[in-house]
């Protein structure tokens, strides 16, 4: 190939990422002058997030959670139950904090004190290693979760003591 030829290409190239460079910057210069304040936009995006905190997807993960929490305790596995506990206890910490009203009901002044009771005793019997005291404070946890169902209206959504164990791809043994 000649020479000036290939100089005059690599010229044209150069001149092209120049002109895109340029392109970009203008178009995040106008991006920084309708949006000045930068976050503007993603403080408007979490405050929609918190209007519409969706507690359903928040109850799934406690019903995940509480089921795997019983198969690990069940199997005295109590690493892996004291882990699954801490993940009830920051879902039921967000619910709190999330300040959810559903339907005139406030969950979230609710959610601690219907459940901690039966949950700390859970927590005790993990701490103490204790099947029978986990299994017991276990029942009591479920019971907790229907009385809220049933004080808010969902009686419909009945939490029950897993019975099956092959659902989820995991080992619960130690
Ligand atoms: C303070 C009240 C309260 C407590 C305590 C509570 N729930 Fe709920 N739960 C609700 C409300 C209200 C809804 C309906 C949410 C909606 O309307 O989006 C719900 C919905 C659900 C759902 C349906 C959503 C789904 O993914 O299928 C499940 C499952 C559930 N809860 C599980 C639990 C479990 C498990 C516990 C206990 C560890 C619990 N809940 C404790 C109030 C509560």
């Amino acid at each position: 190939m000649n020479k000036n030829l290939l100089s005059g290409g690599l010229a044209i190239i150069a001149i092209v990422i120049a002109i895109m460079n340029y392109i970009s910057i203008a178009e995040l210069n106008s991006n920084i002058k309708e949006n000045p304040n930068g976050n503007a936009q993603g403080n408007k995006l979490e405050d929609e997030e918190d209007e519409h905190y969706e507690l359903a997807k928040a109850m799934g993960y406690l019903q995940t959670f509480s089921h795997k929490l019983y198969l690990a305790g069940e199997n005295e596995n109590w690493e892996l139950s004291e882990f699954y506990a801490h993940e009830i206890e920051e879902t039921i910490e967000e619910i709190e904090e999330a300040k959810v009203v559903d339907e005139g009901y406030d969950i979230s002044k609710l959610v601690g004190t219907m459940t901690n009771p039966s949950f700390e005793k859970v927590e005790k019997s993990i701490y103490e290693k204790d099947v029978k005291a986990f299994t017991d404070s276990y029942k009591l946890l479920v019971q907790s979760c229907n009385a809220c169902h049933q004080t808010t209206k969902h009686q419909f959504i009945k939490i029950d003591i897993p019975k099956n164990k092959g659902i989820f791809n995991q080992d619960f043994g130690q």
